[in-house]
């Protein structure tokens, strides 16, 4: 990474999923830039790991980690209250990096596999969204960004992976309709789309699946996380500050036809 910018100076994000692989390297970033970070996870113990990580001698700077199960919304409304009553404002930069997989082929898929994943991936996403968007059009100064972490798999479909390619492909039309939505308020909203980066989710695929997969990339290589969360930086930041509506592909060219 080249050298720090601070470009989320008294920024206040929310980070979903914070407490690992793409959601943990999103928080150093944002907190390496300045901003005052939300690590949000449904592991407490995850979610404080990454807290613990966090650089915070600039200006402003303030983080905490709290809980959250992204697919309720009781749960969601508990945290964004948290949020607003421990810093009075209620997050402007959001991004929806929890995930989870559930994968087996279309024809031995339960029910259950395919609900779980549409409800924290897709779901989940949506509710995060409205939520911190309720809350700023609320605050009655909004201007936000929110970025949500998509996959290619959404684009070009993977075996064994039905519920999360439609949970994926679900979250590229929601951004589009709420930056749609929302710009009159002045929050953007975009996704990022990771091809085969390197963290605990991925850990699971095995070692001949990766090598494959590897063979598919024209770099050649797997992603880091803090390559994805980069550009999402970039997002979160006025750097960006004509998109909205975008997906951002961060695939080392996997699939770029
Ligand atoms: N790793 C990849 O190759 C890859 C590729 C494309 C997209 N993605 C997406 O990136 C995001 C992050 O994935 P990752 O690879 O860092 O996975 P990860 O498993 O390392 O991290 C996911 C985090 O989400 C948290 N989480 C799970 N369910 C939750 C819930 N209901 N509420 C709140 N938090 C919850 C987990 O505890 C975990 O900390 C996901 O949306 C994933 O689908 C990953």
């Amino acid at each position: 990474m080249a050298a720090a910018a601070t470009r989320l100076i008294s920024r206040l994000t929310l980070v979903t999923g914070g407490g690992s692989g793409i959601g943990r390297a999103v928080c150093q970033r944002f907190a390496s830039e300045g901003a005052s970070v939300v690590v949000a996870d449904i592991s407490e113990e995850s979610a404080n790991e990454t807290l613990g990580s966090l650089q915070g001698d600039l200006r402003g700077q303030g983080h905490m980690a709290g809980v959250v199960d992204v697919s309720s919304k009781e749960s969601i409304t508990k945290l964004v209250t948290s949020i607003q009553t421990r810093y009075f404002q209620p997050p402007s930069v959001c991004v929806n990096a929890a995930g989870i997989t559930r994968d087996d082929f279309l024809l031995n898929m339960t029910e259950e596999e395919f609900d779980k994943v549409i409800q924290v991936n897709l779901k989940g996403s949506f509710l995060v969204t409205q939520a911190v968007a309720q809350a700023l059009v609320a605050c009655g100064a909004p201007k936000g960004s929110i970025v949500t972490v998509g996959s290619i798999v959404g684009k070009v479909g993977n075996v064994g992976q039905a519920n999360y390619a439609a949970s994926k492909a679900g979250v590229e039309g929601l951004t589009r309709t709420a930056a749609k939505e929302l710009s009159r308020f002045g929050i953007r909203c975009n996704c990022v789309l990771p091809g085969f980066i390197s963290t605990p989710m991925t850990d699971k695929v095995p070692e001949k699946v990766i090598t494959k997969m590897k063979s598919l990339v024209p770099m050649g290589r797997m992603g880091e996380p803090a390559e994805v969360a980069d550009v999402c930086a970039f997002l979160a930041s006025d750097d960006s500050r004509y998109i909205t509506g975008a997906s951002v592909e961060v695939t080392g060219g996997l699939f770029i036809g």
